[in-house]
């Protein structure tokens, strides 16, 4: 099927130089570090690290917590890029913002993409400090970042699009650990301003489980591209109207820092057990 993506010759250049900067190491699994998750990479042995903005097309970023730069190494037995730090479409009103650096990773080999991020629940019983897995997700934003790309493969099956033996891998490594995990549907809102607690009532009744402003995007070009996806949401709060408190990105930062040590372990137990 064809597909030419308007970041397509961005993404070639880009994967010219970081190829060039890796020296040979291979990535087979890209990585996405999604706030206050940026040491997920502090695991990464013999790491070869490349900040954004030596590679040509990655986006320079704007938001505390978000590093940017590439992180290549081995995590357990597995090779691994991570990219420490995105950018969002509520930055630029671009949803393509994270296009050039996920297709950057599939040029260079990665046929998988872990997706991380923080999210808001709305779910009691996933509440501050737990780890979701994502298991679909509903786009109302209006906007896709396969916009502007040309040829049948722009129609994107998203059936299984959380592919689920991957999630079945990471709910039986949770299990064997007694980590608890919860599973479903993330909404993404386009922010930045946080959703009202009328629309997260509407969230509800449309099917929503979890909330926030990124991995939709890239979930879709990594999709088009081909790669097999799996998506962790790290839950900050309850959603906007559920929990009494008021929401701020100081106190997301906070609360990451508490489920991203449970993500670690998870990613950690997957990475040792995929020889
Ligand atoms: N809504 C949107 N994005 C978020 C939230 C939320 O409640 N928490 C962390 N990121």
């Amino acid at each position: 099927m064809s597909l030419q993506l308007t970041c397509d010759a961005a993404a070639g250049a880009a994967a010219r130089v970081l190829k060039q900067r890796l020296e040979g190491f291979a990535p087979e699994i890209a990585i996405v570090c999604g706030s206050g998750l940026g040491e997920l990479a502090d695991a990464v042995a013999s790491p070869i690290v490349v900040p954004y903005d030596a590679i040509p097309g990655f986006p320079s970023l704007s938001v505390a917590g978000h590093a940017g730069r590439v992180v290549a190494g081995t995590l357990g037995r597995r090779r691994v890029a991570m990219l420490q730090g995105r950018v969002h479409a509520y930055e630029t009103g671009d949803a393509a913002a994270m296009a050039v650096p996920v297709a950057t990773l599939a040029a260079i080999g990665c046929g998988k993409l872990i997706v991380t991020n923080a999210a808001g629940s709305l779910r009691p019983d996933a509440g501050p400090g737990s780890v979701a897995l994502i298991s679909d997700h509903i786009n109302l934003t209006a906007l896709n970042p396969l916009t502007g790309a040309v040829g049948d493969g722009r129609f994107v099956d998203m059936v299984d699009a959380y592919d689920p033996e991957l999630r079945a891998r990471f709910r039986a490594l949770a299990g064997a650990r007694g980590i608890p995990l919860a599973e479903g549907v993330y909404m993404w809102f386009r922010g930045p301003s946080f959703e009202t607690p009328a629309e997260i009532r509407a969230a509800k009744v449309l099917g929503a489980d979890f909330v926030g402003m990124s991995t939709v995007p890239e979930v879709i070009v990594a999709r088009a591209l081909g790669m097999r996806v799996a998506a962790f949401s790290l839950i900050t709060n309850l959603a906007a109207g559920m929990g009494g408190s008021h929401l701020s990105h100081a106190r997301t930062l906070a609360r990451a820092a508490t489920g991203a040590a449970t993500l670690r372990e998870l990613l950690a137990a997957y990475m040792e057990e995929f020889a």
